[in-house]
């Protein structure tokens, strides 16, 4: 099979922000207790952080960590996180069941990003809490000195500010399993008010606003537009949640799932400028898909540890075993949000290690790569710099789920930086190469080239403790001339290539 792919440089979708490689961290499961934190481990630091944890983060490169939840965060007190750790109090968190010990708070969090080099998401609680939970802590966490908050946090060790710029104003709102559930009557009242008191309090940030927990919510797209109703002038981003699950084995659907992620985020697009049309706003929204993963491998084993073992500390729940094809899955998406990347200014893998994560960790042992660390390294390593809008011409499938499936999904980034047009590809044929032919305009390449792939494993090949399995090679074969590049993209595969320029 063949396809072609034509970009000209000077054809830009939009520059990527950088906060389109997040991921995050929530106070669930084995997420902060034993994944990134871990005293006592034989590579933790003098604060207790795995060492072995913190390079892998840094190898996948995500460039900023929403925290600390998530479902959590929604009956969270912040305060029982800062302060002497020994005189923290053990809370109960009915989010998931377990008992929260806030040995690692907001310090010992902002702590660790700075040193992987990584900027922080803060949440705050509109559940259990509301708007001067919210000032408060924007007050303690970014005003320099000399009030009440501001001067608590010099106390607890932190003179300088920690000055972050995104916060989220809740979490899942709509949600009726959310502490302190509301409708978009009462969400969007609060979000104005919370966002108002924030934003005087530092005008220096940005807010993002809870849209549906997901696209299936019975509420969809109303709770949007009544959220921006009252919201609008107030806040930024809103925020998109969606997991994908191949529950009924059908790869072909599987792989389609990236065309559900694309009309869920025009609709969401649609539905901002609807109100910034209604409100005469010369004001745009963009979104924030702040939650995005594949997650259903765990659900079942998960039922039965919450109800045999509540309030346990950091119990081993949501830990999806990660295969082939939601790699190919997770690259199909990463693509999807870079052509996107006008108005997806933000995106957050949920989560970073354990949870629904790349990463996993043993207590005690060692930590390793699932099959989808590889996809995200590579987008969150190289997808910098702006993304070329392209024109694919391409063979296509049918499925139970969508119609006229392409068999490539792929973008090209032009990396600035440095000095590549980069193209992220994956073929979603079960059985046939496809020779793409890249019409490259207006760029001079140089002949230098390099080609990643991630192919030829079984659909459910895992990488575990002991074994890594799915693994990507380096592969030859990227044919240059002038400008017209050939690349042999193999049956289920995710590639890399990268075109040097001169
Ligand atoms: O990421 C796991 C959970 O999924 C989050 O806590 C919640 O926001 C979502 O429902």
């Amino acid at each position: 099979m063949k396809a072609k792919m034509t970009v000209n440089k000077s054809f830009i979708i939009d520059k990527v922000d950088k906060r389109l490689y997040g991921t995050f961290v929530e106070h669930l499961g084995r997420c902060v207790y034993e994944g990134i934190y871990e005293p006592g481990h034989k590579t933790a630091d003098n604060k207790g952080f795995r060492g072995d944890v913190k390079d892998l983060v840094k190898e996948l490169n995500t460039t900023f960590i929403r925290y600390p939840g998530g479902n959590f965060v929604s009956g969270y007190n912040w305060e029982d996180g800062i302060g002497p750790a020994g005189d923290r109090p053990k809370r109960l968190d009915l989010a998931w069941k377990t008992l929260e010990t806030n040995e690692v708070g907001l310090h010992e969090f902002i702590g660790w990003a700075n040193d992987i080099g990584a900027e922080t998401n803060m949440a705050v609680n509109l559940g259990t809490r509301g708007i001067e939970e919210a000032r408060n802590i924007l007050e303690y966490c970014n005003h320099k000195s000399g009030t009440y908050w501001s001067d608590l946090r010099r106390k607890n060790g932190a003179e300088e500010p920690f000055n972050l710029k995104t916060w989220c104003l809740g979490n899942e709102m709509d949600g009726p399993w959310q502490m302190g559930a509301k409708t978009a009557e009462e969400y969007g009242r609060i979000a104005a008010e919370a966002a108002k008191l924030m934003k005087l309090t530092d005008e220096r940030i940005e807010l993002v606003a809870c849209g549906s927990s997901f696209n299936k919510m019975p509420t969809f797209a109303s709770w949007e537009a009544t959220v921006l109703e009252h919201t609008y002038e107030h806040i930024d981003y809103l925020s998109l949640h969606s997991y994908y699950a191949n529950r009924t084995n059908d790869i072909k659907s599987y792989l389609a799932e990236s065309i559900s992620m694309d009309n869920f985020i025009k609709s969401v697009v649609a539905i901002c400028d609807y109100v910034k049309a209604k409100k005469h706003s010369k004001k745009t929204v963009n979104l924030s898909f702040d939650e995005w993963n594949v997650w259903y491998h765990s659900n079942t084993q998960d039922d039965k540890i919450r109800e045999e073992e509540p309030w346990s500390v950091s119990p081993p729940i949501l830990e999806d075993v990660y295969n082939f094809e939601d790699a190919l899955l997770v690259g199909c998406l990463l693509i999807t949000l870079l052509k996107n990347c006008d108005r997806v200014k933000i995106a957050c893998l949920a989560q970073l290690v354990n949870v629904i994560a790349p990463i996993m960790t043993e207590k005690g042992g060692a930590a390793w790569r699932q099959t989808t660390f590889y996809p995200f390294k590579h987008a969150a390593n190289l997808g910098h710099g702006t993304v070329l809008r392209s024109n694919i011409e391409c063979p296509s499938y049918e499925c139970e789920t969508f119609s006229d499936v392409p068999f490539i999904e792929t973008v090209a980034v032009n990396n600035e930086d440095c000095n590549e047009l980069i193209v992220f590809a994956v073929n979603r044929s079960l059985d046939k190469a496809m020779e793409l032919e890249i019409d490259a305009q207006g760029f001079d390449l140089s002949g230098t080239s390099s080609f990643t792939e991630l192919c030829g494993y079984d659909l459910k090949a895992v990488n575990t403790k002991d074994k890594t399995q799915v693994i990507p090679r380096e592969k030859t074969g990227v044919k240059i001339n002038s400008g017209t590049v050939l690349a042999e993209l193999s049956p289920l595969s995710w590639n890399v290539i990268r075109l040097g320029m001169k």
